[in-house]
């Protein structure tokens, strides 16, 4: 199977400013999701320690992994000029520049080999996932590890080989991108289960099921870590219900033997996402909380806001720590100078460990003022009670900015770092075998799609998502994250194209030839529901979980409901093997040589 990249089409692109200062000093304003690498970057190209450089971020206009490694290049090259020429330098590619200059989202190939018994249920499962990495390693080496992390997706192999094989090319070189190689080896595997449905002739969603990893046995996967969490069943049973999946697939095989022109299709699939850095050391966060007389308080943590909405969600802890309103705080930018050795904003973890973090700060400054307020009304520090706004021991009361200003006046240190890092996991990468992942998201998407096969347009017509978000911190984001990570995955695999020429340049460096998904190609009817009963079993943040990157391979059931409607043309006999991007060509050529192959097959 051929699998297409990505470019990220952020609506801003890079930028770098860089302010000389006295001395070594350098100050940068860098369009980055990992401001400690580029302070890393900028003090190895202009030779100076990492104290001489202050990396600043107050916020991307979207990075989608695009600024994880790739704003180096440019916070280097204005650093550099701005210390030569003792004045400030402003680096920023204009759009055609920025996609022919910086790396994409990997396309694969994937290979495999399936052994499976008669129902279909899966013996054995042999992968190589091949990556077009480009000319240096950047990050392809985790990226392909991802992908092979998740070529099981929800599924049980009781025997697996997975391989992968990045590719050194004369193209751009490839980078994180949403999913960071999981969503190629999640596709390879939703392509596993739909050549053997169509081998044993059962529904796809049958043989989904009956290869979903157990609850207590079947649930080991091929990096020999448990999965302890798993709610797959449940998730998917509530969602072909809702989405009235049976139904609806007997209403769609009905329409098809009526209409010849336009035909529809409908697949489920799920999604299983493993939660952390697989490079363990990068699971640490740190924040810095102020908390001033006034009772006004300042947050800095190591996370970068990209529209995410990262930094509400911090703020909303913090508040909830202090029991104030959200409106007393504010988060300041992300500054290498106020959180050291922070980890980039990327695994879909900026919540779980800087949010973590942020806890750890404010419960020392709580600490601080409860001990305080004890002495102060000679109680005891437990009876303490932080609670809207005010700060309380039985019939002791005083609001918040009067225990801050009291705090203040009797010399109570009013500010503390927050540290964090996740327990229990670890990865020997040498063996293969480990508990690379604190915990698992989930997720689930029926699509239904109408393809014209006369011309292989298509539309997606409505799409059901349940998703598990464990106890949501904010709702109207984790929706937003959700819709948007679904829509952006839709893109990847049906119109959004790379054309390299033989020279390897990139041809497509424009929104007039490389085509992301604009508002009227969301799906026309769009219902998406949080699975509001899941909790984290793992004490996370009040027990929330990751969302940033899972929901985008919820869209891969758009190329499997477009390759279902391309195969009633040829009454769902032969597995039409669509590759992605599923443009409108490819639609079109994968109906023309099934009809080809379904006529030669009568013929015969
Ligand atoms: N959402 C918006 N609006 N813009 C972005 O750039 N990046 C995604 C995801 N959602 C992104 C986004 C990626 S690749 C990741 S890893 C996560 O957000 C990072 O943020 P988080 O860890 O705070 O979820
Ligand atoms: Mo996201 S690809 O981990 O920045």
């Amino acid at each position: 199977m051929e699998i297409g990249g990505q470019d990220h089409f952020y609506l801003e692109g890079h930028i770098a400013l860089a302010i000389p200062g006295e001395d070594r000093d350098v100050t940068v304003y860098s369009s980055t999701q990992h401001p400690t690498e580029v302070q890393h970057m900028v003090s190895h190209a202009l030779g100076v320690p990492s104290h001489a450089v202050t990396v600043e971020v107050r916020r991307m206009g979207g990075a989608f992994g695009g600024k994880e490694t790739q704003g180096n290049l440019f916070a280097c090259i204005a650093a550099i000029a701005a210390k030569k020429l003792g004045r400030a330098v402003k680096c920023r590619p204009d759009r055609d520049e920025d996609m022919i200059a910086t790396g994409k989202r990997h396309d694969f190939v994937a290979d495999y080999d399936i052994g499976f018994d008669a129902d279909g249920r899966i013996l054995a499962a042999d992968f190589v996932l091949a990556a077009r990495c480009g000319f240096s390693s950047d990050l392809s080496g985790p990226v392909t590890d991802r992908a092979l992390f998740h070529c099981d997706n929800a599924y049980f192999y009781p025997a697996v080989r997975a391989v992968s094989e990045p590719l050194r090319t004369h193209t751009v070189s490839n980078t994180a991108f949403r999913g960071f190689g999981g969503p190629q080896g999640v596709l390879a595997a939703e392509r596993v289960i739909e050549e053997i449905a169509f081998a044993t002739g059962r529904d796809a969603l049958d043989i989904r099921k009956l290869n979903f990893y157990g609850v207590s046995d079947r649930n080991v996967a091929p990096y020999h870590q448990t999965i302890e969490d798993n709610i797959i069943g449940q998730l998917v049973e509530q969602l072909e219900v809702s989405s009235d999946y049976r139904a609806r697939r007997v209403e769609i095989r009905d329409w098809n033997a009526r209409n010849r022109i336009v035909k529809r299709g409908l697949a489920l699939t799920p999604v299983k996402f493993g939660i952390s850095f697989t490079a363990s050391w990068f699971n640490q966060a740190g924040a810095l909380v102020l908390v001033y007389a006034d009772g006004s308080v300042q947050i800095n943590h190591g996370g970068t806001e990209m529209g995410q909405g990262l930094h509400q969600k911090i703020a909303q802890i913090v508040a909830n720590e202090f029991q104030i309103d959200v409106g007393r705080i504010r988060i300041t930018a992300t500054n290498t100078g106020k959180v050291p050795n922070t980890s980039a904003t990327a695994a879909s973890s900026g919540a779980d460990l800087n949010g973590m973090a942020a806890v750890d700060a404010c419960r020392k400054i709580k600490l601080a003022m409860s001990e305080f307020l004890a002495a102060h009304w000679k109680v005891s520090t437990d009876s303490i009670v932080f609670d809207r706004n005010r700060v309380t021991s039985g019939a002791h009361s005083m609001s918040f900015s009067q225990a801050t200003q009291a705090a203040y006046m009797a010399r109570v240190p009013l500010s503390a770092t927050g540290f964090y890092k996740t327990p229990k996991i670890h990865w020997d990468r040498a063996s293969g075998r480990g508990h690379p992942f604190y915990y698992f998201s989930y997720g689930a998407a029926v699509a239904e799609t109408s393809v014209d096969t006369l011309t292989g347009e298509y539309r997606v017509e409505r799409v059901d998502i349940l998703h598990d978000v464990g106890r949501s911190l904010n709702p109207a984001l984790d929706r937003g994250q959700i819709e948007g990570g679904f829509v952006q995955g839709q893109g990847w695999l049906t119109t959004e194209e790379l054309w390299w020429d033989d020279k390897g340049r990139l041809r497509t460096h424009a929104p007039s030839t490389y085509k992301i998904p604009v508002a009227s190609d969301r799906p026309r009817i769009f219902n998406v529901e949080l699975a509001d009963w899941s909790e984290n079993r793992e004490p996370t943040v009040y027990r929330s979980k990751a969302v940033g990157e899972p929901p985008l391979m919820l869209a891969i059931t758009v190329l499997h409901a477009l390759s279902d409607a391309v195969a009633s043309v040829a009454d769902h006999k032969i597995c039409p093997r669509l590759d992605a991007p599923a443009t409108p060509e490819r639609v079109l050529f994968a109906i023309e040589r099934l009809r080809a192959m379904s006529n030669a097959g009568a013929a015969a």
